[in-house]
């Protein structure tokens, strides 16, 4: 039987073994992904599931409910609630907001997006007892502010910053941080400048795991496709002729058949 993953076997996973991150937002599919190492359940669910444009809108109550939806169908996932927007703009209430989310979900952990600007949150969310995984390169939560999705890594700067944003919120206590959208090259070795596992999303090979959005992985939004996703299921073309099947039959007559009629 499968062991739910720790905070101690998710930091000695690096240099060991590669971390396998899915995001889900409720309890049917956290079932169907029980085996990756650790469920996210990411304010990309404002985007693929509430069909919003970015994740700005998501609130820390929404958020708290599908963390809650996950753990029911996924018991013996490590997961980690995604923060909200603007639910951590200050220590004090980035330890309110975070306490909220471990007393009314079982989240074993909470991410925040944010480099050495939120060193000190991190550091206080630690100290009270929440595990916080970091979010570093290209944090969607910036969307708007930066003018759209910008992919980091493309200079010796931003590859400094970068390396300094990863060693001062593994330094502020985070066991794991999230890097997106940075280039392989540099990705890999932010990577191997700090002692906690960097998964990546977006980011080349050369990091400590991977995450994707299940929905883009499983080929089910099809708004657009990011050049980084692999796509291991054509699921809106299987969805949509097992609807096209169901339709035909209702129509037709043919469902139900006398077996499935009392
Ligand atoms: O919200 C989310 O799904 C995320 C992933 C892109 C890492 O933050």
């Amino acid at each position: 039987m499968r062991k739910k993953m720790s905070i101690g076997s998710i930091k000695s996973a690096k240099g060991s073994k590669k971390l396998v991150m899915i995001t889900a937002y409720d309890a049917l599919f956290a079932k169907l992904f029980e085996d990756a190492d650790m469920i996210l359940v990411g304010d990309s669910l404002n985007m693929s599931f509430a069909g919003k444009s970015d994740t700005l809108s998501a609130t820390l109550d929404q958020m708290i409910y599908h963390t809650n939806a996950v753990a029911m169908g996924a018991k013996e996932s490590f997961i980690i609630c995604d923060m909200p927007f603007g639910t951590y703009t200050n220590k004090d209430d980035a330890l309110q907001n975070a306490i909220k989310v471990f007393q009314q979900s079982s989240a074993d952990a909470i991410k925040i997006e944010g480099g050495s600007s939120k060193a000190e949150i991190v550091r206080h969310l630690c100290e009270n007892g929440i595990a916080v995984c970091g979010h570093i390169g290209l944090l969607p939560q910036a969307f708007r502010s930066e003018g759209g999705y910008k992919i980091k890594g493309k200079s010796d700067e931003e590859e400094q910053r970068l390396i300094a944003d990863a060693r001062s919120i593994a330094e502020a206590g985070a066991f794991c941080i999230v890097i997106e959208g940075v280039k392989a090259d540099v990705a890999s070795r932010v990577a191997k400048s700090v002692s906690v596992p960097l998964v990546g999303i977006g980011s080349g090979s050369e990091v400590d795991g991977q995450v994707l959005v299940w929905s883009d992985a499983f080929g089910l939004f099809s708004e657009f496709k990011p050049k980084f996703v692999r796509t291991y299921l054509d699921g809106a073309s299987i969805f949509k002729d097992a609807m096209q099947h169901y339709i035909d039959d209702v129509r037709s007559g043919a469902f139900p058949s006398k077996d499935e009629s009392y």
